[in-house]
C-alpha cells in the first residue's frame, strides 16, 4: 500500500505515516460526496450557517493543538501558525454570514402575463487541491464558501501537510457537518488530480498552487466542462517611491517578504526602489533583516523556519547563485544551514543589491527569504518592470503622494494591491490574480459566486 511520510522540515522527524487512498476508495469518496451534495443542498441556509459557526468555534477551541500541527508539518513559527488558524477561522466566520445572503432577483418582464425570477443554486460537488504553505487557511478559504452555498466538498491536501486538513475535517464532523458533505483524499497530486478532473460528479475544481499544475488541471477539466478557480503563482513587485516613509516601508517589507520564510504566493519578490533612496532603503532593510532569527518554528522567538523541502531549497540557492554570478551584491545572508541526512534546509534571510532584470530571480517566483533590490529612475519604468512577467497576483507600493499612488494603482496589472500595506490579505476581500496568476477570486462577496449557478424561471400565461 502506498503511504505518505509526513516529516517535520525543521528536524526530519517523521510525524506520521498515512496511507494514500486507492483509486477505488477515491471513487467511493466521490460517490459519497454526490449523495452528500443532494442532502446538503436541501439543508436551509440558516442551518448551514449555524453549522459553519459551530465549526469556527470548535477550531478556535483547538487553536493551540492545530497551530502545533501546522508548525510541525510545515515549519512556520508557532506564532505564525496561530495567526494562520485565526485567518482560517475568519473565512468560516465570513461565509457563515454569507450563507444567509444568497439572494435571487426578479426581472421586469416585457409582457403583463409573464414574471421572471432569478434564483441561485449550489453548483454541485466541489473538489479542492490545497498547498502546503497555508494548510489550514487555503482549505477553509475554499470549504467555507462551498459549504455556505450548499455544495459538498472534497479536498486533496498537499502531500507534505495533510495532518492539519485531516484534523480540521474531523472537527467539522464533530460539530455535525455530515461526513459525506466534507471529506478528504490523500494521495499523489497527479493521480488524485486526474481522478478529480475525470469525475462526472465534481462540478468545480478549486486549486491553489503553481501555474504549471493549474494549467494541467484546466486542460483536464475541459472534457467535463468544470467550473474552475485557480490561485496560481505570483512574483510580487514592491515599489518604494522617493517620498515613501522608509522606516515604515521597511517594517511592511519585512512582513510581506519574510512571512512563512518567504514561501507565500503574495510575498514581495522584487523590490523596486527609486534610485534617489536606494542607499538609505537598502541600509535600513539590511539592518532590520539582521534582527530576524532562523530556527525550528517550535522554539520561541524564531522568525524564519525551514524551507519545506530540498527542491524548494535548491531553487532558492540557484536563484541567488545566478544573481551573484551576474553581479548582485550580497548585503546580508546567502548563508544556509543544511542537514541532508535529516532533510532539513534553512536559508538565512538575504538581501541582494545591484539586481537587474536579466537575473532568474527577477523572472521566476522564489518562494524563499530572499529580497532582491533593483533601482528605477521613473515611475513609468517601475511599472514597466513590475508588469514585465506573466504573473499578476499581488503588488505593493509605498508613497504618500496620492497622484503617484493612484497612477500605480491604475497601471499595475495585479489583482491585489497593497498601498502602504504589506499585509492586504483578509477573508472579507477578493483574493486572486490576473494573467497567469489565476482565475476567479476567493474571499469577500466575490468568493461565494463561483460556488453558485444562476437559474432563471420565466412564468407565462398569468392573468
Ligand atoms: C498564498 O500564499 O497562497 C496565500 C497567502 C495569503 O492568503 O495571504
Amino acid at each position: 500500500m502506498e503511504t505518505l511520510k509526513i516529516m517535520n522540515p525543521a528536524t526530519g522527524e517523521i510525524l506520521k505515516e498515512i496511507s494514500c487512498h486507492t483509486e477505488q476508495e477515491i471513487k467511493l469518496i466521490l460517490e459519497n460526496g454526490q449523495t452528500g451534495f443532494k442532502k446538503w443542498a436541501k439543508v436551509n441556509a440558516h442551518e448551514r450557517s449555524r453549522l459553519l459557526k459551530d465549526w469556527a468555534r470548535k477550531i478556535q477551541e483547538h487553536k493551540a493543538e492545530l497551530a502545533e500541527i501546522i508548525t510541525k508539518e510545515n515549519g512556520k513559527p508557532l506564532s505564525e501558525a496561530v495567526g494562520e488558524i485565526n485567518y482560517a477561522t475568519s473565512y468560516i466566520d465570513w461565509y457563515a454570514e454569507e450563507a444567509v445572503r444568497i439572494y435571487g432577483r426578479t426581472i421586469p418582464a416585457s409582457s403583463e402575463t409573464k414574471r421572471i425570477v432569478v434564483s441561485r443554486q449550489p453548483i454541485g460537488m466541489v473538489a479542492a487541491i490545497t498547498p502546503w504553505n497555508f494548510p489550514a487557511a487555503m482549505m477553509t478559504r475554499k470549504a467555507a464558501p462551498a459549504l455556505a452555498a450548499g455544495c459538498s466538498f472534497v479536498v486533496k491536501p498537499a502531500e507534505e501537510t495533510p495532518l492539519t486538513t485531516m484534523r480540521l475535517i474531523e472537527l467539522a464532523h464533530e460539530v455535525g457537518i455530515p461526513t459525506d458533505v466534507i471529506q478528504y483524499v490523500n494521495g499523489q497530486g497527479p493521480v488524485v488530480g486526474k481522478l478529480f478532473t475525470d469525475s462526472e460528479f465534481i462540478r468545480k475544481i478549486t486549486f491553489t498552487g503553481s501555474t504549471p499544475v493549474g494549467k494541467v488541471l484546466m486542460k483536464n477539466s475541459a472534457e467535463t466542462v468544470k467550473h474552475l478557480t485557480m490561485e496560481l503563482g505570483g512574483h510580487a513587485p514592491l515599489i518604494i517611491v522617493e517620498d515613501a516613509d522608509l522606516d515604515y516601508a521597511v517594517s511592511q517589507t519585512i512582513i510581506s517578504k519574510f512571512r512563512n520564510a518567504g514561501q507565500t504566493c503574495v510575498c514581495a519578490n522584487r523590490i523596486l526602489v527609486d534610485e534617489n533612496v536606494i542607499e538609505a532603503f537598502s541600509e535600513k532593510l539590511t539592518a532590520a533583516v539582521n534582527k530576524l532569527t532562523v530556527g525550528n518554528g517550535m522554539d520561541t522567538n524564531v522568525d524564519i523556519g525551514p524551507i519545506i523541502n530540498e527542491k524548494g531549497f535548491n531553487k532558492i540557492v540557484a536563484q541567488v547563485e545566478d544573481a551573484v554570478a551576474k553581479g548582485a551584491e550580497v548585503l546580508t545572508g546567502n548563508k544556509y544551514d543544511v542537514n541532508k541526512e535529516q532533510s532539513s534546509f534553512f536559508v538565512y534571510p538575504t538581501v541582494l543589491k545591484n539586481i537587474d532584470v536579466s537575473m532568474a530571480i527577477m523572472q521566476e517566483e522564489t518562494f524563499g527569504p530572499i529580497a532582491p533590490i533593483i533601482s528605477f529612475k521613473t515611475i513609468e519604468e517601475a511599472v514597466e518592470i513590475a508588469n514585465s512577467t506573466p504573473y499578476g497576483l499581488a503588488a505593493y507600493f509605498f508613497t504618500n503622494d496620492y497622484r503617484v499612488g493612484m497612477y500605480l494603482h491604475d497601471h499595475l496589472d495585479f489583482g491585489i494591491i497593497g498601498w502602504n500595506d504589506g499585509a492586504p490579505s483578509a477573508a472579507h476581500s477578493p483574493f486572486g490574480g490576473m494573467k497567469e496568476s489565476g482565475l476567479g477570486r476567493e474571499g469577500g462577496i466575490e468568493g461565494i459566486e463561483p460556488y453558485l449557478e444562476t437559474k432563471y424561471l420565466s412564468i407565462g400565461n398569468l392573468v
